[in-house]
């Protein structure tokens, strides 16, 4: 069984209030950009590139609600991206966090071990000061610390108002980033739950195994760390053994190495919001009919009717503290390795273990037909 341990016993060092943004480093923004407006309703907000003096690469940066997504292209081969995307591909470069003080945030993580990727650096312009500074965590993957409480612009320093044609979209209503899942080599998984735990001062909460997620082939196992505000939760997987390749392993074979599996973005209407995904032409996983002959059996009376769930192919997961709605995306490249989850909670604080079997059946079929299971 799943150990869930809604108590807090870790200790904070610094203030950790919330992530601030996700950092993308992609091969082509342009693209990209259009790719998660027109998809994922995501909303232009800042730009930076060769007209606002960066020469070397462009950023864009995309909002929606309390969702801020920067989507980054290095504009030659001698930009460090280039290195990291040669390997990686597409994927999420930076989880950065909003801080009080980057400097105490950084140098306290660092004291405890953190690797450093810069320490506090401070950029201007006519409104006021940024600061940020940035440490290393799994795989090619950085957690920065972004400071702007001097700071009344739009973004960072070098960043303009991002101006593009309008375009048609059903607007999903995604409200906040609500976890970030990482995928860890096997046997690695318990040292960055422990970095988390030394560096972060965060709490492991949940915990499952590979009794608990298996299906005949594959399997996974999984910690969830979390801050003392809840408003970080950071499931840390890693692959199981099974008779066949788990979809973990298939992300690192494809990854080259850790990184960030999915992320979870919450929404507080998820028949309205996957309505509109659907229309806008997101490719979500295939939820089996016969997941739903037993779902009232499991999880009980729930507010929403069965028939536009099945519709929709939304899953449905509860616990001893209510229930919880979600479903997920196919890889949103062709690298097999991010993909979206789409959650509303009602009550639960959980991540949908109950669903990962169905789940697990369904993303074989996919790695199937990828001839990669
Ligand atoms: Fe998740």
């Amino acid at each position: 069984m799943a150990i869930i341990t809604t108590e807090w016993t870790g200790t904070e060092y610094f203030p950790i209030t919330e992530v601030n943004h996700l950092e993308f480093y992609v091969g082509n923004a342009k693209q990209a950009v259009h790719y998660y407006r027109s998809v994922f309703g995501m909303q232009p907000y800042a730009y930076a590139g060769p007209e606002t003096g960066q020469s070397d690469r462009v950023s864009y940066v995309l909002k929606q609600n309390k969702i801020f997504f920067v989507f980054t292209t290095p504009l030659s081969s001698d930009h460090p991206a280039s290195d990291w995307l040669k390997k990686h591909g597409d994927g999420v470069r930076d989880i950065a966090f909003k801080a009080e003080c980057e400097k105490t945030a950084h140098d306290s993580c660092v004291s405890r071990g953190a690797e450093s990727v810069y320490e506090s650096e401070s950029t201007k312009d006519e409104s006021g000061t940024y600061r940020k500074a940035a440490i290393k965590t799994y795989g090619d993957t950085i957690h920065s610390f972004v400071n702007s409480n001097d700071y009344n612009g739009l973004w960072e320093p070098g960043y303009i108002t991002l101006e593009l044609p309008d375009l048609k979209f059903e607007d999903p209503g995604l409200l906040l980033i609500d976890h970030i899942v990482g995928n860890v080599e096997e046997g690695k998984m318990n040292e960055w739950r422990d970095f988390y735990e030394d560096v972060f001062g965060f709490t492991n909460f949940v915990v499952f195994d590979e009794n608990d997620i298996s299906t005949k082939f594959s399997a996974l196992k999984s910690r969830v760390m979390r801050s003392k505000n809840w408003k970080v939760k950071f499931p840390i997987n890693e692959p199981a053994s099974g008779l066949k390749k788990s979809q973990i392993e298939e992300y690192l074979d494809f990854n080259e190495g850790p990184g960030v599996q999915h992320i979870a973005l919450l929404t507080d209407d998820i028949i309205k919001t996957i309505t509109a995904l659907r229309n806008n032409g997101v490719d979500f996983l295939y939820v089996p009919d016969t997941y739903y002959d037993e779902l009232s059996d499991r999880v009980g009376s729930i507010d929403e009717a069965l028939a536009p769930l099945k519709d929709l192919g939304i899953l449905v997961d509860r616990d001893d503290e209510g229930y919880l709605l979600q479903l997920f995306s196919k890889p949103v490249e062709d690298r097999p390795t991010l993909f979206y989850e789409i959650i509303q909670r009602k009550g639960s604080r959980g991540f949908g273990q109950g669903n990962f079997q169905a789940l697990f059946e369904s993303i074989e079929i996919e790695q199937e037909r990828r001839g990669n299971l």
